[in-house]
């Protein structure tokens, strides 16, 4: 289904928001917590496990667009406005919790082994050059010079825009700083159901229930095993688990963020690195395994010789919420208008929980609809 969906379902009247029920407290859900009550609305969000527990614990907290939608796009335009505000949300957060977060923008470098990894490479600068984005194109000497640490590779791209971010570190002083606002977190409670009574919301859990004018559909990989009234079929939320390797590195570490075509790598300041990620339907198992932990240990290993001296830390495993275009779900309910929806990330939950979050907070307490709504509503999969 393409475009043209009536965005302006909304209940009859348009008061803002002010009482709001956020279901999932996951990067996504305490980020749109955290906005919403830094500007002002009553806050609860609820979450069966605490902050940042679910994939957020999983996630190398990688800011890259143009890794992650090379091909250009709408996910790609998403990507990038989610990009383009993220300085602005973390310096707001760190202000205003005083503190100051492990967020570099230090570039990523793409490395290609193969003709075929080559041209992938050479297409993605001709849509970052058409989109006036920086990038360098490094051959196998520059290559070397600049990461000794790598094997040697055929080129890499150089892209200054992009880096990470602590996202467990992230979520938690989100999912605080909305504290500070007066945000109420419920952890232990799993979200059963979503209803309307009169002009209440209700959020059934199996400790019981919660109320409010909106609710903020945020659970992730969970999002369509919570009933919705009035909605027939489960959301088309699948969750892909992603494994993730902590190592303790050994000798001279990388300098930034390396993709390969196998893995990629994120190192820390501490001198641990991360190593991600599989990418399997495994339903909702969450366990790491022997298979998941070997294929990551050999493609870091292929990438970065000196990895087979690190020591390893530990094995993280995550289930990133995809919808079946890839694109987030983010909008108003057509079936429940007074529901909201705010998950689907997929593979960029960090890079665009901050964007999540303002677009939401806009719509409720602004209402101002995002253009960017015609491409993530739920109503492109139906009467959601
Ligand atoms: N964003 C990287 C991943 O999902 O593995």
């Amino acid at each position: 289904m393409t475009g043209n969906f009536d965005l302006n379902v909304r209940f009859q009247t348009v008061a803002p928001s002010r009482d709001i029920v956020v279901v999932g407290a996951g990067i996504v859900g305490c980020a749109v917590a955290y906005e919403l009550a830094r500007r002002g609305a009553s806050v609860e969000i609820i979450d069966d496990r605490g902050a940042g527990m679910g994939a957020t614990q999983a996630s190398a907290g990688m800011l890259a667009p143009f890794n992650e939608a090379p091909d250009g796009g709408p996910l790609l335009d998403i990507a990038l406005r989610g990009l383009e505000i993220y300085d602005s949300f973390v310096a707001q957060l760190c202000d205003d919790a005083a503190v100051t977060l492990n967020y570099r923008r230090s570039g990523t470098l793409e490395v290609a082994r193969t003709d075929a990894g080559v041209a992938r490479l050479a297409h993605t600068q001709s849509v970052l050059a058409a989109r006036g984005v920086d990038a360098e194109w490094l051959d196998r000497s520059d290559l070397r010079r600049r990461e000794p640490t790598l094997a040697p590779s055929a080129a890499a791209l150089f892209i200054p825009s992009q880096g990470f971010i602590g996202a467990a570190e992230l979520t938690r002083t989100m999912a605080s700083a909305a504290r500070r606002h007066g945000a109420r977190l419920i952890e232990h409670g799993r979200v059963k159901r979503i209803a309307r009574h009169g002009d209440e919301m209700s959020v059934v859990t199996d400790r019981g229930s919660l109320t409010g004018d909106t609710v903020v559909l945020a659970a992730g990989s969970w999002s369509g095993q919570i009933s919705v009234e009035g909605v027939d079929a489960p959301l088309p939320v699948t969750p892909i688990r992603g494994q993730l390797l902590q190592l303790q590195w050994s000798g001279p570490l990388l300098t930034r963020v390396v993709w390969s075509e196998r893995c990629y790598v994120v190192p820390w300041d501490d001198g641990t690195v991360l190593v991600g990620a599989t990418v399997e339907d495994a339903g909702f198992d969450e366990r790491t395994t022997v298979a998941g932990v070997q294929e990551l240990m050999a493609a870091v290993c292929d990438l970065a010789p000196s990895a087979s001296a690190a020591t390893f830390v530990a094995a993280r495993a995550g289930l990133r919420p995809a919808a079946p275009d890839h694109l987030p779900i983010i909008g108003r309910s057509s079936a429940l208008p007074s529901l909201i929806y705010a998950t689907a990330h997929y593979r960029n939950g960090v890079l665009l929980a901050p964007l999540t979050a303002r677009v939401i907070a806009d719509l409720l307490l602004d209402d101002r609809i995002d253009p960017m709504f015609e491409q993530t509503t739920p109503m492109r999969f139906g009467a959601f």
